[in-house]
């Protein structure tokens, strides 16, 4: 077993919830196994701390001459420092807009985005859904290739690239891959994009809570013009995101939400738009939230990123060198052990004649843990990995348009938080050491309209038991 960092031993005890007794199938109950990290992460005590505290304080933000609400302004404009501040961001050309998530933060950048007709963006077939259907709402959107090994196809990048390069305003790239933990070289695509005069937009859903990310100066051809990321995929939960970007963009145009808190000055016939960032912010922000993602970043920025980078490498490379040795277990991407530092830690799997669905259900019914099953919102890449053939596609279009979800291609996902550990592994392949040899007891059934498995006569509304509001 490699060796654990200290620091990161602690880390575990910084997490709300972390070992947490969840009920098994057969009556008894064991601590949950979060493995599902790349969807949500579980809170940081600080920032669980930091949100009770601000409560006593919370008050209107930018409206208000009460002190409550002079300190509340104050604390969303010093949110705004700390995340601006984690990522690289040059406080004088860049402003963050705090939204909901990053679903949110990228459609209010497609929608802001002067697209003329003929425009287009470049994107990649690893895209996470809310990376490529905004985009596909303002124009013409072209999907670089993907390898067999589930990486992207450099070349085929490039040669999208350069063909159409007149019409190339925007290249739009995850940091790293929610499906595969595969992470594109975000730099030197961002200096193609500016060489043949796009910008790069990239999504750091995933990268932010694993690796340091930084925009790099304006002025370097590697900068990043603009980036999203959110939340609940960084230890704090309160429904916050952000869309950081160049002011003057922002400033240019008309914001696409419209309301109190985006004017300087309104007639009946008149309109005079404030600056941004507060001209896409219409409304009450989320100021408890905004809270919570800078104390978090805060925390992150005192542990390390390189630490927490590190320590996730060893457990990735730890599980892959469990899961490729285990018989009846396909791995997806990138398979190799000594690569494990050069991606982040997602890995999809297969259990071979399982379907994934059951797998995930006898995981949390009977092995109290966590992990994902599907299509992870990213379908074309999943379908593109499992290679399904365009008659397979067809069938199972045919299915779902019927409401019947059962038994629809998919895979498996565990992914790691900086707080996961090795027994956290050993948990999860004992599990899968129990289901490829069959060794399971319970009796599942499949619910057509979603494609989950449950045990037979179980009631998924039995759980309000364990919390009610
Ligand atoms: C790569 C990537 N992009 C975007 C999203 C959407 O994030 P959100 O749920 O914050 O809108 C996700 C969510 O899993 C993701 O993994």
């Amino acid at each position: 077993m490699a060796i654990i960092d200290t620091k990161i031993m602690d880390l575990r005890s910084e997490i709300v919830g972390v070992d947490q007794l969840v009920p098994l199938l057969d009556g008894s109950q064991d601590t949950y196994v979060n493995l599902d990290n790349a969807a949500s992460t579980p809170p940081f005590k600080i920032v669980q701390e930091k949100v009770d505290e601000v409560f006593k304080w919370y008050s209107s933000v930018h409206r208000g001459a009460g002190f409550k609400s002079l300190l509340s302004t104050q604390l969303f404009e010093e949110a705004r420092e700390i995340v601006l501040d984690f990522v690289g961001a040059d406080e004088d050309h860049d402003v963050i807009i705090f939204s909901r998530n990053t679903s949110e933060a990228l459609n209010l950048l497609a929608k802001r985005f002067p697209f003329q007709p003929g425009d287009m963006v470049l994107t990649t077939g690893m895209e996470h859904h809310s990376n490529d259907l905004p985009w596909r709402a303002r124009a013409e959107v072209l999907h670089a290739g993907i390898l067999p090994d589930g990486s992207l196809d450099m070349q085929d990048f490039q040669d999208k690239l350069e063909k159409n390069a007149k019409n190339i305003r925007l290249v739009a790239v995850t940091g790293a891959s929610n499906v595969s933990g595969y992470m594109p070289p975000i730099y030197d695509i961002a200096e193609m994009a500016h060489k043949h005069g796009a910008v790069v937009s990239v999504d750091c859903a995933q990268l932010l809570p694993h690796r340091k990310v930084d925009m790099l100066p304006p002025d370097s051809p590697r900068h990043l013009d603009f980036i999203q990321f959110a939340a609940h995929k960084v230890y704090a939960p309160l429904g916050s995101g952000g869309l950081v970007g160049p002011r003057d963009f922002f400033n240019r145009g008309e914001p696409d939400y419209r309301g109190g808190g985006t004017v300087e000055i309104v007639t009946l016939d008149e309109v005079m738009w404030t600056s941004s960032p507060e001209k896409d912010e219409a409304g009450s922000p989320n100021v408890i939230g905004a809270v919570a993602l800078a104390a978090s970043l805060k925390f992150l920025s005192q542990v390390g990123m390189d630490t927490i980078a590190a320590h996730e490498a060893d457990l990735t490379r730890y599980a892959l060198e469990k899961l490729t040795s285990m018989s009846g277990i396909k791995v997806y991407g990138s398979t190799d052990p000594s690569k494990a530092q050069d991606r982040v830690g997602a890995i999809p799997f297969h259990v071979e004649g399982v379907q994934h669905g059951l797998v995930a259900a006898v995981l949390g019914f009977e092995g109290g843990i966590g992990v994902r099953d599907g299509c992870f919102c990213a379908h074309p890449y999943i379908l593109r990995l499992l290679k399904i053939t365009d008659v397979e596609y067809a069938q199972f279009h045919e299915r779902v348009m019927h409401r019947n979800r059962a038994d629809l291609p998919g895979l498996l996902r565990m992914s790691f938080g900086c707080y996961s550990n090795f027994e956290d592994v050993d948990r999860l392949m004992n599990m899968l050491e129990r289901i490829t040899s069959g060794n399971f007891k319970g009796n599942y059934e499949v619910h057509k309209p979603s494609g989950s498995y449950f045990p037979k006569g179980f009631d998924p509304g039995s759980v309000r038991k364990y919390f009610t509001i």
